[in-house]
């Protein structure tokens, strides 16, 4: 068992200034969801580079060629609902194959605590690379909660992926899974005291679906 978890923060310049239109507040529903949809596949590119690879031959036109194919590591996609959706079709582009399961979650308004109310995973978890995936690690208790229950349905290799974390999101989920590494665009300022990222984006959910 590790320590600590790993923090990796992608700074690469496209995902940086992608993010900056998400977070504008003039960016309007369309181009929101467009944007976090392609930070998310260039986040997928990011994450999946230690995937195992193994050597073939194929011909090519004009002769043999020893290259590689990726080694059919079972993967596994799990967004948090609802914004996690937002992020699925993105990450789905660059690893058709994985599966996904859905964990609905919300954050109490008042106590900003999770409330589970939805869930459907695939049957082999215990088999799977999971990459949990949330634009918001803000208070971490969604995110904390969601990876509790993968863990109770037996998965064993879980990461967590999000567009925007706080630090005390961070904290929360390095300290209640150590085992669990996190990858983030930004990690932000602070909570402000009804829970929001500051500077954030606003409520990813309602900026994704248009609700407010
Ligand atoms: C948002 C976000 C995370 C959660 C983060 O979801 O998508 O799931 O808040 O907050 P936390 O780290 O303090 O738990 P929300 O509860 O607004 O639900 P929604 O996705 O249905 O809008
Ligand atoms: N959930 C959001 O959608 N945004 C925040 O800033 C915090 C939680």
């Amino acid at each position: 068992m590790k320590i600590i978890s790993k923090l990796y923060v992608f700074d690469h310049p496209l995902i940086q200034h992608k993010l900056t239109y998400i977070r504008d507040v003039r960016t309007g529903t369309k181009e929101f969801r467009e944007l976090v949809q392609e930070v998310a596949m260039l986040m997928a590119y990011e994450i999946t580079r230690d995937l195992p690879v193994m050597d073939v031959t194929v011909q090519t036109p004009v002769a043999e060629a020893k290259t590689q194919v990726l080694a059919g590591k079972k993967l596994g996609v799990v967004p948090i609902l609802r914004a996690g959706l937002g992020m699925v079709d993105g990450v789905m582009k660059l690893i058709p194959a994985a599966k996904v399961g859905h964990i609905g979650l919300y954050r109490d308004p008042v106590t900003l605590q999770p409330v589970e109310y939805y869930s459907k995973l695939p049957n082999d978890v215990a088999e799977r690379d999971l990459i949990v995936i949330d634009p918001m690690l803000a208070t971490g208790g969604s995110a904390a909660a969601a990876i509790t229950f993968l863990k109770n349905q037996g998965a064993r290799s879980i990461r967590l992926m999000c567009l925007i974390a706080a630090p005390e999101g961070v904290q929360t989920v390095q300290t209640a899974h150590p085992d669990v590494d996190i990858y983030v665009a930004a990690v932000d300022e602070r909570l402000n005291e009804h829970g929001y990222i500051v500077q954030g984006l606003g409520d990813a959910g309602d900026r994704l679906f248009g609700t407010q």
